[in-house]
């Protein structure tokens, strides 16, 4: 036994990689391993029970000494088959990473995920509604009757069937009235349809995210603090706004906000066009018409709603100067934009 494991062990030595490691271990602890064999060929009977008893403890001994060694030796050439760094004895870092490609986050995704969280944290749930939509929910019920002009601002694709592709999120506004009834607050992040005529600000699919607060006692006082809230929150820092006029059927009044260009403070550039302010959300007390349309008791209830363009944010945010890449498809334009804002 002591010749047999002295030879092992001679062998082990000179056994430098896993292979020829195992190449040992089936030569001697195989099933027809020099060890196996020697107990399996020991004529036990013919022992008086003392030497049974001493030859049975040394084979017990040599095989677990023999699988300790083997075990030993494999530990030992596997962390030998990683290259060291000569100075600490560990893994070398300075060796290049697997290049593994694991894709990016698009820019609209990564805005739209940030001001989900943002809402949410506002008590805001998010619904999403039909692209394909019908005439009802993205112009009737929204105090846009068929003959109205403001059908023509937004240049409508139809399906043969009399559906369209919805031209803003302000469709869900009266779906999620039916719905959820008053009080509600909700944003509607979403894909929306124009026949564009496309250049670089202009395409024919874009996102918007519809906000909808309904609820005792609204005013304009809440809208304005709830969109500077939101604005500080995505550019990190305070936001200057301003209210002009603006015309939807769907709100009374209606706005539309404007923030101080973020690039410039306000001084004039091109971003901006020299004006010093940049127009970014349309927005309104909700018309009693839509609330009507929602079943919503106009006695008791009235809100604000607002339609930020994603598309557009996104471009301000991370200084996007074509909106025609958003939709491009090329994934070296995703990578670009950080995960983490
Ligand atoms: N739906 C309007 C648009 O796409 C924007 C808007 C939404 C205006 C909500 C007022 C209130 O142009």
């Amino acid at each position: 036994m002591e010749d047999i494991w002295r030879q092992l062990e001679a062998e082990l030595d000179r056994a430098k990689s896993l292979p020829e490691i195992e190449q040992v271990r089936i030569k001697y602890l195989g099933r027809k391993g020099v060890i196996t064999v020697l107990a399996k060929n020991t004529d036990f009977g013919k022992l008086s029970a003392e030497e049974k008893k001493s030859f049975g403890q040394r084979l017990n001994s040599l095989k677990s000494r023999a699988e300790e060694a083997v075990r030993a030796a494999a530990e030992r050439a596997s962390r030998e088959a990683v290259p060291q760094d000569g100075a600490t004895g560990g893994p070398d870092l300075s060796l290049p990473g697997t290049d593994r490609r694991l894709g990016a986050m698009h820019p609209i995704s990564l805005v739209q995920r940030e001001l989900e969280d943002i809402f949410q944290g506002m008590g805001f749930r998010v619904l999403t509604g039909y692209e394909v939509e019908t005439e009802y929910y993205n112009f009737d019920a929204l105090n846009i009757p068929p003959d109205h002009p403001a059908r023509d601002m937004q240049d409508t694709f139809w399906l043969e069937d009399g559906r369209l592709l919805r031209t803003h999120t302000s469709a869900n506004q009266v779906r999620a009235l039916e719905q959820f009834g008053a009080p509600i607050r909700a944003i509607f992040p979403g894909r929306c349809f124009r026949n564009e005529a496309m250049d670089a600000s202009h395409e024919n699919t874009f996102y918007q995210l519809e906000g909808l607060l309904v609820d005792r006692d609204i005013s304009v006082a809440h809208l304005i603090g709830v969109m500077k809230t939101l604005l500080s929150a995505v550019f990190h820092k305070e936001v200057t706004v301003r209210l002009r006029p603006g015309f939807f059927p769907f709100v009374e009044p209606g706005f539309e906000l404007d923030v101080q260009c973020l690039i410039c403070g306000g001084v004039g550039c091109a971003t901006c066009k020299r004006s010093g302010w940049i127009e970014l959300i349309p927005c309104g007390l909700v018309h009693p018409r839509v609330l009507e349309f929602g079943r919503v008791d106009t006695s008791a209830f009235s809100g604000f709603a607002f339609g930020l363009g994603l598309t557009r944010l996104a471009m301000m945010k991370f200084g996007i100067p074509d909106i025609r890449l958003f939709n491009s498809g090329d994934i070296r334009f995703c990578e670009q934009f950080p995960v983490s804002m």
